[in-house]
């Protein structure tokens, strides 16, 4: 399965009411929003009909959450899912998923794309190989680290991977109190030291057995529910996962 087709199946399951992603690019994984959506991209050039009430940003994301009231176009200030998939280096990345962040409800959905490289080359911050994670998988690991509140599911879908998170807590305000020690280690130069479950997928979810999970619709149910009272529900809803498996 690849990215396209697990979102097109997460949009299905999860239904969600907003969309937002970062990394528009010619249109593809926006195509498959149906609701209210924002897309924010620099330097998109969409080249198919997109269906959803979109609100297309020219503009660098980073610029883009500076706004003032950043998710306006939306008729509510909650975005349900969002798909992380714009400049790929990991400071922007993990940057893209905090000013999201501050827009979620803990029924919400964060996709991360290209997070799992197959190979050092493709995880470079230099680009020189034709498909391209750089090193965003960084992003993902810093989560695991300092934000241990947060549910990271790695899952194995073609070519390079998405990472799915859970359970995130606006009240953070868009704050990783780690950040400036972070950087210092997430800008080694390449090669990357790419860590071996990463290459060998070992943690990451069949993305059909993370998508056949009844949790996708208990988070529609939470979605009315105080976020205190919806975060201590978002676990359980999650927990009859399989395994990973390879
Ligand atoms: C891999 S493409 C996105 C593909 C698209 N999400 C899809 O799946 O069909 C990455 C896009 O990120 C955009 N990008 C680069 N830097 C960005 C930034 N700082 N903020 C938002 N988008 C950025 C690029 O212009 C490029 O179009």
């Amino acid at each position: 399965m690849n990215r396209h087709q697990f979102l097109r199946r997460l949009h299905r399951q999860l239904r969600p009411r907003t969309y937002l992603e970062t990394g528009v690019a010619d249109g593809r994984s926006m195509t498959l929003s149906r609701v209210p959506s924002i897309g924010i991209d620099p330097a998109f050039r969409i080249d198919q009909e997109i269906v959803a009430d979109v609100h297309l940003a020219r503009i660098a994301s980073d610029e883009f959450f500076a706004r003032e009231d950043p998710v306006a176009h939306l008729p509510i200030s909650t975005v349900d899912l969002a798909f992380i998939d714009g400049m790929h280096l990991a400071e922007y990345a993990l940057r893209d998923y905090l000013a999201v962040e501050r827009f979620t409800h803990p029924s919400s959905v964060v996709v991360f794309d290209d997070m799992l490289p197959r190979t050092v080359a493709e995880a470079a911050r230099h680009r020189h190989t034709a498909a391209w994670t750089g090193d965003v998988y960084k992003a993902v690991q810093a989560l695991r680290d300092h934000r241990p509140d947060l549910i990271v599911l790695e899952v194995d879908t073609f070519p390079t991977g998405v990472v799915v998170v859970l359970r995130p807590d606006a009240s953070r305000d868009g704050v990783m109190a780690e950040y400036d020690d972070w950087m210092d280690i997430a800008l080694d130069p390449d090669p990357q030291d790419v860590p071996e479950e990463i290459l060998t997928r070992s943690r990451a979810f069949k993305p059909e057995a993370l998508l056949a999970s009844d949790g996708w619709r208990t988070l529609r149910d939470l979605r009315d529910l105080p976020p205190a009272e919806a975060a201590a529900a978002v676990g359980q809803a999650f927990s009859g996962l399989l395994q990973p498996t390879r």
